[in-house]
Order: structure tokens, then C-alpha cells, then sequence
């Protein structure tokens, strides 16, 4: 077979592994280039592999312009941070992620077609991660801290070129949200800085923050590489009762009923509720 041939096989199995959402593209991963991996799909099953991808560390730098371009071009906070990560990885990488279509993550905008849940970027970053680290516990470790630090971080910092969004040299307040919803970070941002949400500045913010969480993903997935991760954003969640774990000591996935588990979830409580039953 020459060179160009295989090339084309590669290409086709792992389109075809992806297209049909299953694990084309790991098993082409395990057996390289030897021609076998065209049969691979038949005998690879979704529960054997953790479909991880390659990755090689990249430019948190590079990815902050191609980000915050990517928004004012009408990919917003989703796909315009989805699309920076997938096109960088494509340049230094190449497959898989060149058979990524971007279009997968537009639906993020505004935490969800503007229903203001999850915020786009954190969504998009976090899929990023996913990929990269397939079905495993490395996901979950690097998303975890991706949505802690997202939820303590001073956004915007990004301080694009001037010419770069139509809006130069906008010093820009910022706020701490809190939390990783679109709705909590637009509207803490906006009652500290005064602007509307749909005047251009607050677009301006989202564009910079999108620009600070691509360049974070990155961040996180260069220090696993080099089996430098650590844990830096600590849980916010009140730590009286129990150290580790405060309010989810009891409150959380799989727990006795009668004690409190009734309810799941990491994110900030304080934020939403009171424990009043804590004070008796
Ligand atoms: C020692 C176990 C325990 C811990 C720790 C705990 N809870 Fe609870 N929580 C319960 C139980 C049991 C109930 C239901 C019975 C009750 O209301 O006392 C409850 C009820 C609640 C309720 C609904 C009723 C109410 O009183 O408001 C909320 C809200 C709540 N917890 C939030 C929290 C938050 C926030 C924290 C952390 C600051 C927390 N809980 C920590 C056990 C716990
Ligand atoms: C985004 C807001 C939000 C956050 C953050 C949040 N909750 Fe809730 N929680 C709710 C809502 C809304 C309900 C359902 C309505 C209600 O009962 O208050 C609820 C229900 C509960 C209940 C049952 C309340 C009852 O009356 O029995 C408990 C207990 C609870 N949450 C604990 C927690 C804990 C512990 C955390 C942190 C790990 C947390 N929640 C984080 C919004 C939130």
C-alpha cells in the first residue's frame, strides 16, 4: 500500500468510527497504520476502550485571539471556544481532530440557546477535556477543577489587540461569579459594571472570558501531561461539619436517604440556600 493510500484509510476509518459515534477512531489509535484497522470496529466494543485521543501540549497563548475572534464572528461563547481548542490540536496534532465537526458545541450559546444554564465556554472546555481524556477519571479530575476555577475566577482578564473586536482599549470591570451559569456570571457581571446585558461590552466580556477559559483548558491539560496537575481551586461549599466534604457529606449522590440524600450536585450551595437545620 503507498503512503497516500494509507493516509486515505486512516482518514476514512476514523471518519467513519466518529460518524458512526463509535470507537473507529481508538481502535485505528491501537493498531497505527497496519491496514487491520479497518476491520477494528467490528471487534472493539464501546465498553473496552476509554476512547481518549492523542494530545501533545499546546500554546494557552495562541488560543486566547483565536477564541475571542471566533465569538464576534457568531460562534459565541460555545463553538467559539470549541472551535479554537479543535483548530489548534488540528494544526499541532491532526487527527482525530481533524474529523471533529465544531458545529457540535454552537448549542452552548448563552448557557444553552440562551437559556442561560451552563455557561457556553464552560461547557465547550469541558467537552475538550472529554475528548482528550475519553470515559475516564482524568476527565472528571480536569473538569472538576476547570468548573471550581471558573466559578472563583476575576473574569474578564483577556486584553485583546485593539482592532480585534470593534471595541478598542475597553477597560473592563470585573466580577466573581460564583458559579459556572451563564445566568449567575452575566448578571453578576452586569450589576457590578453597570452595563446592560445586551449592550456590546457585556458581549465584549463574554468574548475575554472565553479567551481566559480555552487558555485555562489548556493549562490543565498541559500540567497532566506532564504529570504536573494540581488541585488549586478549593470548594466554597461551608466546611463546618465535615472538612472534606461540607454540606455533601451528607447531601449527595448514593447517600442514605434519611440523612440527606435526597439531592446530588458540586456546586456552590450557599449560593442558592440557606441550611437553617445546620444552626439548631
Ligand atoms: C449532618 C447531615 C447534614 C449536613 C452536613 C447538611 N444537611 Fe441539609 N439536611 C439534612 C437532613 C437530614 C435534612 C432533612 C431534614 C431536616 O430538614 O432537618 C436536610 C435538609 C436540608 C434542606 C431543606 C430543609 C431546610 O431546613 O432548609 C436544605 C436546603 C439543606 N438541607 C441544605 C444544606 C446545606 C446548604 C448544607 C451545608 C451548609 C447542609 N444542608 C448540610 C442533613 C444534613
Ligand atoms: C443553582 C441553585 C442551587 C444550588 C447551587 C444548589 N441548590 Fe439545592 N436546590 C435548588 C432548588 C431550586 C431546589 C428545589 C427547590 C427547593 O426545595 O428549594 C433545591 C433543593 C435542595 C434540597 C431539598 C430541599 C427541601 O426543601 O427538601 C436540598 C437538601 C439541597 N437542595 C441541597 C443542596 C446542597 C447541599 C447544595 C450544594 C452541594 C445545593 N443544594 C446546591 C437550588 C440549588
Amino acid at each position: 500500500m503507498s503512503k497516500k493510500e494509507k493516509e486515505d484509510n486512516k482518514v476514512k476509518t476514523s471518519r467513519r468510527g466518529f460518524l458512526a459515534g463509535s470507537t473507529g477512531f481508538a481502535a485505528g489509535l491501537a493498531l497505527g497504520s497496519s491496514g487491520l484497522s479497518l476491520l477494528a470496529p467490528t471487534k472493539v466494543s464501546a465498553q473496552n476502550v476509554d476512547e481518549s485521543a492523542p494530545y501533545e501540549k499546546l500554546n494557552p497563548e495562541e488560543v486566547k485571539l483565536m477564541a475571542h475572534e471566533n465569538y464576534h464572528k457568531g460562534l459565541d461563547c460555545g463553538e467559539g471556544t470549541f472551535k479554537a481548542l479543535i483548530e489548534l490540536a488540528r494544526d499541532k496534532i491532526g487527527e482525530p481532530y481533524t474529523e471533529i465537526p465544531t458545529v457540535l458545541a454552537w448549542y452552548g450559546a448563552g448557557g444553552g440557546v440562551g437559556w442561560s444554564k451552563l455557561c457556553g465556554s464552560a461547557n465547550a472546555g469541558a467537552a475538550f477535556i472529554s475528548l482528550v481524556h475519553g470515559r475516564s477519571k482524568t476527565t472528571k479530575k480536569l473538569v472538576d477543577e476547570y468548573w471550581r476555577w471558573y466559578s472563583q475566577y476575576p473574569f474578564p482578564q483577556y486584553d485583546p489587540p485593539s482592532d480585534a473586536s470593534g471595541l478598542p482599549d475597553l477597560d473592563l470591570p470585573t466580577s466573581v461569579s460564583n458559579s459556572v451559569d451563564c445566568h449567575v456570571s452575566v448578571t453578576t457581571w452586569c450589576q457590578k459594571s453597570k452595563y446592560s446585558s445586551g449592550a456590546p461590552e457585556r458581549s465584549e466580556r463574554c468574548s475575554r472570558l472565553i479567551a481566559d477559559c480555552a487558555a485555562r483548558v489548556i493549562e490543565l491539560l498541559n500540567a497532566e501531561k506532564d504529570g504536573k496537575f494540581e488541585k488549586v481551586a478549593v470548594s466554597s461549599t461551608p466546611t463546618s461539619v465535615d472538612p472534606d466534604n461540607g454540606c455533601r457529606s451528607c447531601h449527595s449522590k448514593g447517600k442514605d436517604f434519611e440523612i440527606g440524600g435526597f439531592t446530588r450536585g458540586k456546586a456552590d450551595c450557599i449560593q442558592c440556600h440557606q441550611a437553617p437545620h445546620l444552626k439548631r
